[in-house]
């Protein structure tokens, strides 16, 4: 990207973002307390922090903290919540930052930002020597009944497969990859998140909310085909007659700079 060329699209809401996927960052706050453990002083990136709900609880802890997002409407959404938080619009790929923070914590949110290695570059210039990178995201099989069912929509509609944004790693390749970058893994965890999509239209709220850039070469008919048809195909394998389950699996790791 040229710093000429227009912004890119954004997809976020931070409104709905609140309202319907708060298990996001409600699921994770024992990332902060049990992963990143804030010391008060501490200065603190945070990285992709959308709406600011677990920056906020950052900074409830004395540490100095900045949060930053590639979305102005999730930027926007965390000052008017969090108004004694700072909070920033960053691009992950060109973050300028250099030898000025103790921690980076990030919460579901690297796997937004393909390729990672220039991202895990950044962040490791971003820590003075010594500091720490903790970070939760989706690992490999991440939201695979979700993704086929939406791949299977699009085939049934003869429409053309689109490649989902998203980056999910395994274990062993995150840890390879936080390695190329000078990290030292302490701690690497992967583990199943079922996650409940509150609502009789929680699948379908799950996709309008995550899925806009995925089915962004849609038209509106054409997109709201899709997601009706997801949500029949979906049925089967993620509504188990009382909720809608997403199939999340969830990575997590502490990883020091040397
Ligand atoms: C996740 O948090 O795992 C996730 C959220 C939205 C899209 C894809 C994955």
């Amino acid at each position: 990207m040229n710093p000429t060329d227009p912004p890119a699209p954004d997809h976020w809401q931070a409104a709905h973002y609140r309202d319907r996927h708060a298990f996001v960052f409600e699921a994770s706050r024992d990332l902060v307390t049990g992963w990143l453990a804030p010391q008060p002083g501490d200065h603190i990136l945070d990285l992709g922090c959308g709406t600011g709900e677990l920056t906020a609880q950052i900074a409830g802890s004395g540490a100095v903290v900045t949060g930053v997002d590639a979305s102005p409407d999730m930027i926007a959404g965390a000052r008017e919540r969090h108004p004694g938080v700072t909070f920033v619009v960053e691009d992950a790929h060109r973050l300028p930052f250099r030898s000025e923070f103790d921690a980076v914590f990030s919460n579901a949110a690297l796997h937004w930002m393909d390729p990672l290695p220039p991202v895990f570059a950044h962040l490791h210039a971003a820590l003075r020597p010594g500091g720490r990178l903790a970070l939760e995201m989706g690992g490999a099989g991440n939201v695979l009944a979700v993704r086929e069912a939406v791949e299977g929509a699009l085939a049934d509609l003869g429409l053309p497969a689109m490649e989902p944004p998203w980056v999910f790693p395994g274990p062993a390749e995150l840890a390879t990859l936080l390695e190329a970058a000078g990290f030292r893994v302490e701690r690497l965890h992967r583990f199943d998140r079922p996650s409940v999509l509150s609502g009789a239209d929680g699948f379908r709220a799950w996709l309008e909310g995550f899925a806009g850039g995925w089915l962004a070469p849609l038209g509106d008919n054409e997109r709201r085909a899709v997601l009706t048809r997801a949500e029949q195909l979906a049925r089967s394998h993620l509504w188990n007659g009382q909720d809608w389950v997403a199939d999340y699996v969830r990575l997590r790791a502490l990883a020091v700079k040397g």
